[in-house]
């Protein structure tokens, strides 16, 4: 996809369709809405024509189409809900629909009207965002291993016309921005969703080295020797049990684009396959443990966007990665197993892996680091799916600044966060009778919970916020179709727009 802005109307381009949006309509509205005027003109009074037939009802995901008789090109009118209960995400839904739902109709070139999609209390700026963010996401579809491909809309117009175009010098800026954001949430799908004999820890080293070239980051990688020297034993505990595809430890630094910034650490869980290990998972849907890698893949992302964006910040990116496997070299219930903090984890269940590789990771950003915050992102827990569903991801955290800011970003990005509480309950349910820390607890309550509170222990109390993804990291067969229509089938990159706008908004020099 690519996707620019033009001053002019939204025919001037002469796209193979122009889009537009249409309010929920009222059971007895009958008149025609004055705002579809150019709409109506553009296909030669065949739109007022469906609208008195009443064909077109404005309701969420509906989509019209109409040829102009001519047959010079088409216009697609796309359902945008309730006026009552507009908002960008509406924006951002309707226009994935629209490019999703041109594909199979073999549109290129679309062009769309941005005025048909700014209201109260959608701003053009934020209307702006959300199409881009629409068309770039909604178009997005995994077919690196495909060999029969549909093809998609290649290029989006945004077009201003009378109504707008006075604001072209902001709106440019807006979408530098958001196009940089939703290009790299489509570039950290690609490499989450490869499979696990592609991305291996190993492997995601690479795509962090390629991209620390690429955008100008501080790369630095430590294999399973180094990590025995650093005294990284959850790390290797749970990479031990894969021979073919060791552990590795990857570090991308971002200097920051203000003087005197904060340092922001981001920390992710990268299992690029958890079978469970020793405690297998049972067989079904035990393909998705792919997506187990999405925390960390998401941290590439995000450090990617901050440096492109010059984020106010300093970004630290620390990602986690092993695989989890049960073989003759697998760690084992009953270990007693130290980290890099010196703290000990009693495993009980080789499954609950992946808050044993973040305890080093989380403890080497904070002791190397001395961040000022923070932020872990982790498919960590079946619980958070269970309390929260799979739009939604967990957010526990030690800090009400940083929640706030978190929760401010999630409003902006329609990615959706729930803070959930940590309490000394759940500090109490994860203490070990033989080590400091044990990794599962006998019943199974708060799981989301206990996790968090096992991850406490590794963060040298600086301000923290933790990201259970484990709903929302990626989408199956049957979630995708309640999903958001720019959530495509597989890995969804959750997180990256959320902390690339947290990040964003910082300010600087605090
Ligand atoms: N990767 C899983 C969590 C998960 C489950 C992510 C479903 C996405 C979808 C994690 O490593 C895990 O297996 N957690 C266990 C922990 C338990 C053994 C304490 C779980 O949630 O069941
Ligand atoms: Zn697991
Ligand atoms: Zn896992």
């Amino acid at each position: 996809m690519k996707a620019s802005l033009d001053r002019r109307e939204a025919t001037s381009s002469a796209p193979d369709c122009v889009v537009s949006g249409v309010f929920e309509r009222g059971e007895k509205e009958t008149a025609f809405p004055r705002n579809l005027a150019k709409e109506d003109a553009y296909v030669k009074g065949l739109l007022k024509a469906a609208w008195d037939h009443r064909e077109i009802r404005g309701k969420y995901r509906e989509v019209t189409v109409l040829h102009r008789p001519d047959g010079k090109g088409r216009l697609l009118l796309v359902g945008l809900g309730l006026r009552a209960r507009f908002d960008a995400e509406a924006v951002r839904r309707a226009t994935a629909q629209a490019v999703r739902a041109l594909k199979a109709k073999g549109v290129r070139t679309v062009a769309v009207r941005l005025p048909a999609f700014v209201n109260e209390p959608v701003s053009s700026d934020a209307a702006l965002r959300a199409v881009v963010d629409g068309v770039y996401l909604g178009g997005y579809e995994f077919l690196k291993y495909k060999n029969k491909t549909e093809g998609m809309v290649e290029e989006t117009t945004i077009a201003l016309g009378e109504e707008l175009e006075r604001e072209e010098t902001v709106l440019k800026k807006a979408l530098d921005e958001e196009r940089t954001i939703a290009e790299t949430v489509v570039w950290t799908r690609e490499i989450a969703n490869l499979p696990a004999d592609t991305a291996s820890p190993a492997r995601l080293a690479e795509e962090a080295k390629n991209l620390g070239k690429e955008v100008g980051l501080k790369v630095t990688v430590f294999d399973e020797k180094q990590l025995a020297e650093m005294n990284c034993g959850g790390i290797l505990a749970v990479g031990g049990g894969s021979n073919a595809h060791p552990p590795r430890l990857i570090v991308l630094e971002y200097a920051g684009g203000a003087r005197r910034g904060k340092t922001v650490a981001v920390v992710g869980k990268g299992i690029t396959f958890d079978s469970g290990g020793i405690s297998i998972k049972p067989a079904p849907q035990m393909s998705y443990m792919k997506y187990d890698k999405s925390g960390a893949v998401a941290v590439l992302g995000i450090l990617r966007a901050a440096a492109l964006l010059k984020v106010p910040p300093r970004v630290v990116g620390v990602m986690a990665c092993a695989e989890n496997v049960p073989s003759g070299t697998s760690y084992r219930p009953g270990d007693l197993v130290r980290t890099y903090n010196g703290k000990v984890i009693e495993v009980l269940n080789t499954d609950a892996e992946g808050r044993v590789v973040l305890s080093d990771a989380l403890a080497y950003a904070a002791a190397q680091y001395h961040p000022d915050e923070i932020i872990d992102l982790a498919t960590l827990t079946g619980a958070e799916t269970v309390a929260l569903g799979d739009d939604t991801a967990g957010l526990v955290a030690t800090d009400d600044k940083l929640a706030a800011g978190l929760l401010a970003a999630s409003q902006a990005t329609g990615e959706p966060i729930w803070r959930m509480p940590l309490t000394d309950y759940h500090r109490e349910l994860v203490k070990s009778e033989f080590g400091d820390v044990r990794n599962s607890i006998e019943i199974p309550l708060a799981g989301m919970l206990t996790a968090a509170a096992f991850l406490e222990n590794f963060v040298d109390g600086k301000p923290w916020a933790h990201l259970d993804i484990a709903g929302p990291a990626y989408t199956t067969i049957t979630t995708r179709r309640y999903q958001p229509p720019y959530m495509s089938a597989g890995a969804t990159a959750f997180g990256v727009r959320l902390v690339t706008r947290y990040l964003a908004d910082s300010p600087r020099g605090s």
